[in-house]
């Protein structure tokens, strides 16, 4: 869940504080994350107990003091007001999730994304979900398709911990299957030509990976779900230039290849936005 931090605080703060707020926030399970900026910081508490007024069932309020970064993409938390914890239970989709919100990658903004890769796919297929976190993809996948397996990788073994509780917490042993390593190597070493369908959920690297997700495909065909971030002006179109430059990689390297369905997934920053790209390719 989101919501409208400036709304809130109407009243509560001075129009030009306001102004120099973030107005988004999230809230996963029973805690609360928002971006204050270090010039508001005398105000933490008001802001926290506005939003703990809003929103009953939240326990803890922490401020993002850093953007997502690393290689388990993490980011720097500051604690604010109620608990001191950073681990919480996140219901979507049907779907449960146990989740460190300081020791793994999790977002609540792309609940639409994994719907709608869900709902893409068909009877028995075979998937890979080549950057798998704690598994919202993967285990919304297997409880709203007939998937057959999911493969879901995973370099951060505080992620693989809790993909493995959630598979568990959501009946879905032998359905989703965790595997704790390097994507590229896990599937040079164990997922070659097996996948009808590849998961790329790492817009920041996933260019890097096309080719491992294309060796995942079984020989006939499949679909890649590509991920990227983008910056566009204003006369540009960000998901063009994803499109373009995914294009010239696949014809590079001869492969026949159709870009069926695209999107902007969310606005990341000013003119930087995250886009989707489905790519379906015959071998
Ligand atoms: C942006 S997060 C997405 C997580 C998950 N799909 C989600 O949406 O909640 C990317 C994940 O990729 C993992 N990761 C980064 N590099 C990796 C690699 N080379 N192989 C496997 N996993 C990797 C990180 O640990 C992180 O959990």
């Amino acid at each position: 869940m989101k919501g409208d931090l400036k709304a809130l605080l109407e009243g509560k703060l001075l129009p030009i504080e306001l102004a120099s707020l973030c107005k988004s926030y999230d809230i996963i399970g029973d805690i609360a994350v928002i971006r204050i900026p270090e010039t508001l910081s005398s105000h933490n508490n008001i802001i926290a107990e506005a939003l703990m007024q809003q929103h009953k069932h939240v326990k803890s309020v922490w401020r993002q003091a850093s953007p997502v970064s690393g290689v388990f993409r993490l980011r720097d938390l500051e604690w604010i007001a109620g608990e001191k914890q950073t681990t919480t239970l996140y219901k979507e989709h049907g779907c449960l999730f146990k989740v460190d919100i300081k020791e793994c990658y999790f977002s609540p903004r792309l609940a639409y994304e994994r719907m709608r890769i869900a709902n893409a796919v068909r009877n028995k297929e075979v998937i890979v979900n080549m950057f798998a976190g704690v598994g919202a993809y993967s285990i919304i996948i297997a409880r709203h398709s007939t998937a057959a397996k999911i493969y879901s990788i995973d370099l951060n073994p505080v992620a693989v911990e809790h993909l493995r509780e959630n598979i568990l917490l959501n009946k879905m042993i032998n359905r989703v299957i965790p595997m704790e390593g390097e994507a590229s190597s896990i599937i040079h070493q164990k997922l070659q030509n097996i996948a009808d369908r590849v998961l790329m959920p790492l817009p920041e690297k996933a260019y890097e990976y096309i080719e491992s997700a294309l060796s995942a495909i079984n020989q006939q065909s499949g679909w890649i779900h590509y991920y990227d971030f983008e910056h566009a002006r204003k006369h540009e179109d960000p998901i063009d230039k994803v499109k373009a430059k995914v294009s010239h990689t696949l014809q590079r390297r001869k492969i026949k290849f159709e870009l069926a369905h695209n999107r902007v997934v969310r606005q990341t920053g000013p003119n930087w936005y995250q886009i989707a790209v489905d790519i379906h390719v015959t071998k």
